[in-house]
């Protein structure tokens, strides 16, 4: 089970310092929403943050990039440090072409969904990425309420992916909080994207391990077959 703590929920004064926090608190991954003002109507931060950031921590670095053009910036979060780039099946014939340009950069493949979008477009790209996310508010915005209709999409992730013997990760964003954590987890979700969840605690070392032990204990554990391997993901 992964914890993921997105930056967009730090203080934009001091990302660097938050970072640092983040991972003292014990998240092996930092979630960084990149969002271009069109695919999604805000405006995030772009490579050089990353890259500023990035010899900073030893997080494993999950790109999550909301826009229209993402091959325009892949080679620059590649160059800054990213390890995974996440993309969105929203592209449409464009996805196949955008997975192979993120893997000829050497790093891992996410694939997105938004609420609004039929999980059965994301069927003939299962064999190719590292990581299924299932968006659970439209993105854009952080602190926003969960969507608990995007449940039976996390249903369906885990059952493909057992039935076909793949192993990508299953993430989870957006609101994500203790409670929600649960029901992710109950259905199969295994990595964990929360914002205002852990950032908005007194305690983000506690809140941290708190979602993590509540993924743990909520986690199908019959039949689930192994966790994808936990060293493909592991921080630098
Ligand atoms: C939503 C972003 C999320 C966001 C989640 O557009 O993709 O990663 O940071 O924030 P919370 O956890 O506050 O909903
Ligand atoms: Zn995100």
């Amino acid at each position: 089970m992964i914890i993921a703590p997105s930056l967009l929920a730090a203080d934009f004064s001091r990302f660097g310092r938050d970072v640092v926090r983040a991972e003292k608190a014990g998240a092996e991954w930092l979630h960084l929403d990149i969002m271009d003002g069109h695919f999604v109507p805000n405006i995030s931060f772009g490579p050089e943050v990353v890259r500023v950031l990035r010899p900073q921590t030893k997080m494993f670095f999950d790109v999550h990039l909301m826009c229209s053009k993402p091959e325009i910036l892949f080679e620059p979060f590649a160059k800054a440090g990213a390890d995974l780039i996440t993309i969105h099946v929203e592209l449409g014939d464009r996805v196949e072409g955008l997975i192979w340009k993120i893997r000829s950069l050497g790093k891992k493949v996410g694939l997105a969904i938004n609420p609004p979008t039929q999980m059965q477009l994301m069927e003939p790209f299962l064999s190719k990425v590292e990581l299924v996310l299932v968006m659970t508010v439209n993105p854009g915005f952080g602190g926003q309420p969960f969507i608990r209709e995007c449940l039976p999409k996390i249903q369906q992730a885990y059952a493909w992916r057992k039935n076909r013997g793949l192993n990508y990760r299953i993430e989870v964003d957006g609101g994500i909080n203790f409670a929600t954590a649960a029901e992710c987890a109950r259905v199969g979700a295994d990595t964990f994207v929360s914002g205002t969840g852990v950032f908005g605690q007194p305690s983000l070392r506690t809140a941290i391990k708190k979602m993590r032990k509540i993924a743990v204990e909520n986690s199908p554990k019959l039949n689930s077959g192994p966790e994808p391997a936990a060293d493909l993901f592991a921080g630098r």
